[in-house]
């Protein structure tokens, strides 16, 4: 079977579309056929990523915090990175700047009402989602630009911020997977799915 007829294949029958029906198709894919109808060895563009170039990227946070990175940060180290590289967007205290920055804190217990706001603090299930966005995407003109260190003390000045931890709070790989989170219930698992009751 050529490249083509699996395509054709695969999209006529999608629901017989197999793991091992994919990997197959993953592994044939590259395979590019010259007008003569040999076989080249691929496209010929860019080369493999080095090991050090894909742990760069490597960079996601699961909801358990098991790849978190050493390091750690206390409310007012937070304070101080937040007043320099985020109230300008986020608003004083997290309230919400003038353009599309929305607020990060408040809103807690308004998700039922009539006026949900969703912020970090009412919205998010998990903390550990804290560190990995604030990683990889802020300062939005900036992103990844911050310490490991800073992003550990933003999560405890932003968490402290809706009351969920403590103005003494040090958040580390260990304590911020510990942050109960208010809304950690107010998500449904798609998959796997929960059990019918
Ligand atoms: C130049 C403006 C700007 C700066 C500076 C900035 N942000 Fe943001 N931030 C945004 C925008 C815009 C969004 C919404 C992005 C989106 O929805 O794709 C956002 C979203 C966020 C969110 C997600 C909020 C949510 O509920 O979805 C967090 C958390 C956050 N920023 C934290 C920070 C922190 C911490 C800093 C400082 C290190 C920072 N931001 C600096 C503009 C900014």
């Amino acid at each position: 079977m050529s490249s083509c007829d699996a395509t054709i294949a695969l999209r006529l029958r999608p629901a017989a579309l197999t793991l091992a029906a994919a990997l197959a198709w993953a592994a044939a894919a590259p395979v590019a056929f010259a007008a003569d109808g040999a076989a080249m060895a691929g496209p010929g563009l860019g080369r493999a990523a080095s090991a050090a170039e894909v742990a760069a990227e490597d960079i996601s946070i699961a909801p358990d915090g098991a790849t978190l990175p050493p390091g750690r940060g206390t409310v007012a180290e937070g304070a101080a990175v937040y007043e320099t590289k985020c109230v300008a967007c986020h608003g004083e205290g997290g309230q919400g700047g003038k353009g599309t920055a929305g607020a990060l804190a408040g809103g807690i217990g308004s998700l039922a009402s009539d006026a949900p706001n969703k912020t970090v603090g009412s919205f998010w299930p998990h903390a550990t989602t804290l560190f990995d966005y604030v990683r990889r995407a802020m300062p939005y003109d900036s992103p990844m630009s911050l310490t490991d260190d800073e992003v550990y003390a933003l999560c405890a000045y932003i968490l402290s911020l809706s009351g969920i931890v403590a103005d003494d709070a040090v958040m580390d790989a260990k304590t911020l997977p510990r942050v109960a989170m208010p809304n950690r219930d107010g998500f449904v698992a798609y998959w796997p799915r929960p059990p019918e009751k």
